[in-house]
């Protein structure tokens, strides 16, 4: 469904965004693979070598820093000689503890990587489709259940999640006009490094009021960002997506 095209995948060396490598290198896509974990993007990189003979390139980056950004939009088009026409921002962090304990550092590292991160990946792929006249593009931003209900001991990660939410919404209503399309997807709890830090007693009260009674697969949520790379979506923009088990609908 995505041959030829190249992605930009955040986030990409564990959890979620390692299984959206898989999957769109599965689709034929060529995948640029970023994320803060040098190693972990190089072993993302090796397992895709036995799914698909693709150009897949790993390329190390810190989401929330607008110079970052800014190298790794220019070491991407200098490999590829192309600019990336999919992009997902999965990068995301947590720094989870009751508000009323929670340090300044705690709440501006969350933001910064989570909300601040989703911006400047957002314009500088959406600044490189327009500058360089390209005929569209998809951009994934990975929010989370929480930021539509809310969590205890995540007022940060809340936040900046139903902050992507609104800036998705927007970012949807101006770039339309360039046929770039922009879509958040609302996980629920999905089995990644990210939810094993959740103690254990919570994830099984989580569980018991799942719907579906079973915690998420990465695929999952990969599946759904293939749907929306894709031109299957093509009439779909600012919409949010949730793939939660029926968890908090
Ligand atoms: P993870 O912790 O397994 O992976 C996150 C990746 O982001 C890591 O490889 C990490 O190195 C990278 N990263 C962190 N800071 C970065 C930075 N400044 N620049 C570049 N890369 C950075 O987490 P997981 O579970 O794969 O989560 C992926 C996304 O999905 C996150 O945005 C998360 O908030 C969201 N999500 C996850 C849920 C879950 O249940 N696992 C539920 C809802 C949302």
């Amino acid at each position: 469904m995505l041959a030829g095209k190249l992605a930009l995948v955040t986030g990409a060396g564990s959890g979620i965004g390692r299984a959206i490598c898989q999957a769109f290198a599965k689709e034929g896509a060529m995948v640029a693979m970023a994320d803060v974990n040098k190693d972990g993007v190089h072993q993302v990189h090796e397992s895709l070598k036995s799914i698909s003979e693709g150009n897949h390139q790993p390329f190390t980056v810190d989401v929330s820093s607008s110079a970052s950004v800014a190298t790794l939009m220019t070491d991407i088009r200098d490999r590829y000689m192309a600019v990336p026409t999919i992009a997902v921002n999965s990068a995301g962090i947590t720094r989870d503890t009751y508000m009323l304990k929670m340090k300044e550092e705690m709440w501006d590292e969350v933001i910064n990587v989570n909300l601040k991160g989703t911006f400047l990946l957002n314009k500088a792929v959406s600044q490189a489709i327009v500058e360089n006249k390209l005929s569209g593009g998809s951009i994934i931003n990975l929010s989370s259940i929480v930021g539509k209900v809310g969590n205890v001991g995540q007022t940060n990660y809340g936040a900046s999640k139903a902050g992507v939410i609104g800036f998705t919404k927007s970012a949807a209503k101006e770039v339309a006009k360039f046929n770039i399309r922009v879509n958040a997807i609302l996980p629920g709890f999905i089995k990644t490094p990210m939810t094993e830090k959740v103690p254990e007693h919570l994830m099984q009260i989580t569980q018991m009021l799942i719907p579906m009674t079973k915690l998420g697969e990465p695929e999952d949520i990969a599946d759904a960002c293939v749907f929306l790379a894709s031109d299957k979506s093509r009439y779909i923009t600012g919409a949010t997506l949730e793939v939660s088990g029926g968890l908090f609908m």
